[in-house]
C-alpha cells in the first residue's frame, strides 16, 4: 500500500499539519479538516496529497467530478459504457453486470485502498469528488477531459443525509434532520461547503469549455438520451449514424438505468472502498425527493443561501 511506506518521521509531520487545521465532526467520517478550502475526511488527506503531487494525467485521460451525491454511480456508468462500446457491443456480457461503477471508474481519492485499482486500458476513467483548485497541475495542463455532474442542493442534502446516516463510522451517531441541515447551511459536509465546489467547476466550465463540461442530474433525468450524445460528443466518442439506428444510444442507456443498476445482483451486496455497501448507492433516483424532508423554514434558509452563493453567477437550479 503506498501510502503506508511513508517513514515515521513523515507521519509525525502529517500529524503536526492536521493539528494546526480547523476540524469538525463529520457526516460519516468522524473528522473532516478545513484541507486547502474544503472539509476533508482525516482518511482521505494523505490520498488527496499524494494525488495532487504525484499524480500523471494523460491526454486521454476522462475525469468524472462531482459532489458526493449528485449522480455520480450514474455518470460513471454512463461515461465508462460510451467510451467502451467498441470492447463490449454486447450488452449481455457487460462488465456492468458484473462490477459495480466505482469498480470500473475507481475514485482517484480511494484508488490505492486495496480493493480498487488503477485503470489499465485506455481511455482511463477516474471518478473525483476533489474541488477543482485542489487537482493536480498535470490534470490542469494536459488535453485530458473533466465531466462534472451538478445536482439540486435541496436533493444532495437528502441523499446525503439518509446515504451518510447508513454508512457511518464508528463512534458517529445518527445526525437529526436538523443537525444535519445546519451542518449544511455552514458547508461542513464531506467534501463542502458544496456552494464552492460547485462553483469551481461551473467557473472552469465556461473558462473552458473544451476542458470542462458542466452538466446536472435534473437534466439527466429530463432527456438522458440528449445528454448521453452531448457526453459522447464532448468525449471524443460520437455515435455514427449507424450506431444510432442500431439503437447503441439506446442500449445504454437501459443498462445505465436506476432500475437496472439497482437490481442487478453485483449492487445488491457487498462493499467498495473498503466500507462502503454497494446497494446504498441505490435509493430513490429521482428529482425533487426533498419535498418529503423539507419544512417551510428550511426551504426559506435553504433558497436564500442559494441566491447568496449563486446569484449572479449564471448557475441556477
Ligand atoms: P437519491 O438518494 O436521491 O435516490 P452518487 O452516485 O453521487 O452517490 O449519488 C447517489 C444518488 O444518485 C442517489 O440519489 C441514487 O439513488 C441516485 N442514482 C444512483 N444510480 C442512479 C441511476 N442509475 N440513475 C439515476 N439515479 C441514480
Amino acid at each position: 500500500n503506498l501510502f503506508n511506506m511513508e517513514g515515521q518521521q513523515e507521519n509525525a509531520e502529517d500529524e503536526l499539519i492536521l493539528s494546526s487545521l480547523p476540524r469538525e465532526m463529520g457526516w460519516a467520517i468522524p473528522d473532516l479538516y478545513l484541507f486547502q478550502q474544503f472539509w476533508c475526511p482525516s482518511i482521505l488527506i494523505k490520498e488527496v496529497n499524494i494525488f495532487q503531487k504525484q499524480f500523471q494525467a494523460k491526454d486521454s485521460d476522462i475525469f468524472v467530478a462531482s459532489f458526493p451525491k449528485s449522480g455520480t454511480t450514474w455518470l460513471k456508468a454512463i461515461t465508462f459504457a460510451i467510451v467502451n462500446r467498441q470492447c463490449f457491443s454486447s450488452i449481455h456480457n457487460h462488465p456492468l453486470l458484473t462490477s459495480n461503477p466505482h469498480q470500473l471508474v475507481p475514485a482517484v481519492e480511494f484508488m490505492y485502498r486495496g480493493d480498487i485499482h488503477c485503470p489499465t486500458t485506455e481511455p482511463r476513467v477516474f471518478g473525483t469528488h476533489t474541488p477543482f483548485p485542489s487537482l493536480p497541475n498535470s490534470i490542469i495542463e494536459s488535453k485530458c477531459k473533466i465531466i462534472y455532474i451538478c445536482r439540486n442542493p435541496f436533493d444532495i442534502f437528502v441523499s446525503a443525509w439518509t446515504f451518510f446516516d447508513k454508512i457511518k463510522l464508528e463512534p458517529l451517531s445518527t445526525l437529526k434532520i436538523e443537525e444535519a441541515f445546519e451542518k449544511y447551511c455552514n458547508g461542513i459536509i464531506e467534501f463542502g461547503p458544496w456552494w464552492s465546489h460547485m462553483q469551481g467547476y461551473w467557473k472552469e466550465s465556461l473558462a473552458k469549455p473544451n476542458k470542462v463540461l458542466f452538466l446536472k442530474y435534473e437534466d439527466l433525468k429530463e432527456d438522458v438520451n440528449f445528454q448521453v450524445k452531448k457526453i459522447a460528443d464532448f468525449l471524443g466518442f460520437p455515435f455514427t449514424q449507424e450506431e444510432e439506428n442500431n439503437e447503441v444510444i439506446e442500449s445504454i442507456i437501459k443498462l445505465c438505468s436506476f432500475e437496472k443498476m439497482k437490481n442487478s445482483e453485483v449492487n445488491k451486496s457487498g462493499i467498495i472502498y473498503q466500507f462502503l455497501e454497494k446497494k446504498y448507492f441505490f435509493r430513490k433516483g429521482e428529482t425533487r425527493d426533498w419535498v418529503n424532508y423539507f419544512s417551510p423554514s428550511m426551504t426559506e434558509k435553504l433558497c436564500k443561501i442559494m441566491e447568496e452563493k449563486f446569484g449572479g453567477s449564471g448557475l441556477s437550479f
